[in-house]
C-alpha cells in the first residue's frame, strides 16, 4: 500500500547514489578513485533536506513544533528551501531571512513552496543587526508557536549526518574509503560524516572546502558569493579534532570549477565547484589505491543566472575569451 501523503515524499530524502568521478580530470586507469555523492538528487535539490528533516522531526517529538506553529531559519538558501518543501509537505507556516547575495533562483523557489522570504543586507560579520541572522532572531521572538531549528547551533544538525549519511556512504563504499571531502557551512554535514568515519577507520583523512573570505579563513573576513559553504559562525557543530585539513577556496576557483564540469556533464552549484578544486587540487598527494570521496552539496540549476553566465564571473571580455580557451583546452 502507498504511503500516506507527505511522508511519501519524505521518506526519499538520502540514500543518494555514489558515482565515479574520475571522467573529470581525465584520470589514467591506474589512477586514485574519486567518487561524488550526489545530494542534489534529495527531493528539495540539496543535502540540507537531510538535517533539516531531522530537526523538524525531532522538534515534534519534543514537544517544540506544534500543529498550526510557523518555522522560521535564517539560511544562505538551501536550509531554507528544505525546511520550506519539509513546511509545506507538514502544513507548517515557514519564514526564512536570506543575504542578498542569495541566488534569485533560490528565492523564487522558496517562495514557491510558499515560503515568507526576507531578504537581508549583505554584511561583513553575523552579529551585525542587520544580518540575515539577526533578523531571523527578531522574527522568532516576536512570534508565538514557532520553531526556530538553528542550524549553526542545533546538535541535531551534525547528528543527523552521523546517524544517516555517515553510515549510508560506509555501506555503498563498503569501508574502502581512504580521503573524504566536504564543504564547511553550518559544520553539520563534515562534523557529523567526519565522526561516522573516523569511528569506523580513524586513518580516513577528512578535507573540509571553506570559502576564502569566512571567519575562519580569512584575518579580514568579508562577504563571498559562493553559496552554502563559509564559516561564519563557530559553533560546536564545527569539530575541528575530525578535520585534518581546511582549504579555503577563492570564489572565482569554485565558479570556474563549477563551470569547468558543466561542459563535462554535471551542472552542480558553486560549492561542489570548490570541492572538487580542492579534490583536483589533491590529485598530486594521492596513490592509484586510494579512494576519495566528495560531496556534492547541490545542483547547478539555482545558479544560472550567477555562476553559469559570463558577467557575473569574469571582469571583461578578455576573461571571458581565456576562460572558453581553457574548457576547450582542458
Ligand atoms: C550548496 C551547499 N553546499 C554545502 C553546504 C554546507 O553544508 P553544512 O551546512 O552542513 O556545512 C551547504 C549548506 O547550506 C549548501 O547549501
Amino acid at each position: 500500500m502507498a504511503e500516506p501523503s507527505s511522508n511519501a515524499v519524505l521518506s526519499q530524502v538520502g540514500n543518494t547514489p555514489l558515482v565515479n568521478l574520475n571522467f573529470l580530470f581525465d584520470l589514467p586507469e591506474n589512477g586514485p578513485t574519486f567518487l561524488g555523492k550526489l545530494e542534489y538528487l534529495n527531493p528539495g535539490g540539496s543535502i540540507k533536506d537531510r538535517a533539516a528533516l531531522y530537526m523538524i522531526e525531532d522538534a515534534e517529538k519534543r514537544g517544540l513544533l506544534r500543529p498550526g506553529g510557523t518555522i522560521i531559519e535564517a539560511s544562505s538558501g538551501n536550509q531554507g528551501i528544505a525546511l520550506a518543501m519539509i513546511g509545506a509537505l507538514k502544513g507548517y507556516k515557514v519564514i526564512i531571512t536570506v543575504p542578498k547575495h542569495t541566488s534569485s533562483e533560490k528565492v523564487a523557489t522558496l517562495r514557491a513552496y510558499g515560503a515568507e522570504v526576507h531578504v537581508c543586507r549583505d554584511t561583513d560579520t553575523l552579529e551585525h543587526p542587520e544580518s540575515y541572522h539577526s533578523v531571523a532572531r527578531g522574527i522568532f521572538e516576536k512570534h508565538a508557536n514557532a520553531f526556530m531549528p538553528n542550524q549553526y547551533f542545533n546538535t541535531k544538525n551534525p547528528e543527523a549526518h552521523y546517524r544517516t549519511t555517515g553510515p549510508e556512504l560506509w555501506k555503498q563504499i563498503e569501508g574502502k574509503m581512504t580521503h573524504f571531502i566536504s564543504g564547511m557551512g553550518s559544520c553539520g554535514t563534515i562534523s557529523g560524516i567526519a565522526q561516522y568515519l573516523k569511528e569506523q577507520n580513524p586513518k580516513i583523512t577528512v578535507h573540509g572546502v571553506d570559502s576564502a573570505n569566512s571567519l575562519l579563513s580569512s584575518d579580514e573576513p568579508k562577504s563571498y558569493e559562493t553559496e552554502g559553504i563559509g564559516v561564519d559562525v563557530i559553533s560546536e557543530n564545527l569539530r575541528r579534532d575530525l578535520i585534518d585539513e581546511i582549504h579555503p577556496v577563492e570564489d572565482r576557483d569554485a565558479f570556474q570549477t563549477a563551470r569547468r564540469i558543466a561542459h563535462k556533464g554535471l551542472l552542480l552549484g558553486p560549492s561542489s565547484g570548490a570541492v572538487l578544486h580542492v579534490a583536483h587540487n589533491l590529485l598530486s598527494q594521492l596513490t592509484s589505491s586510494d579512494i576519495a570521496v566528495c560531496i556534492l552539496a547541490d545542483s547547478g540549476r539555482a545558479y544560472l543566472g550567477k555562476v553559469f553566465s559570463n558577467n557575473a564571473l569574469f571582469r571583461n571580455d578578455e576573461e571571458v575569451a581565456l576562460f572558453e580557451k581553457s574548457v576547450v583546452n582542458g
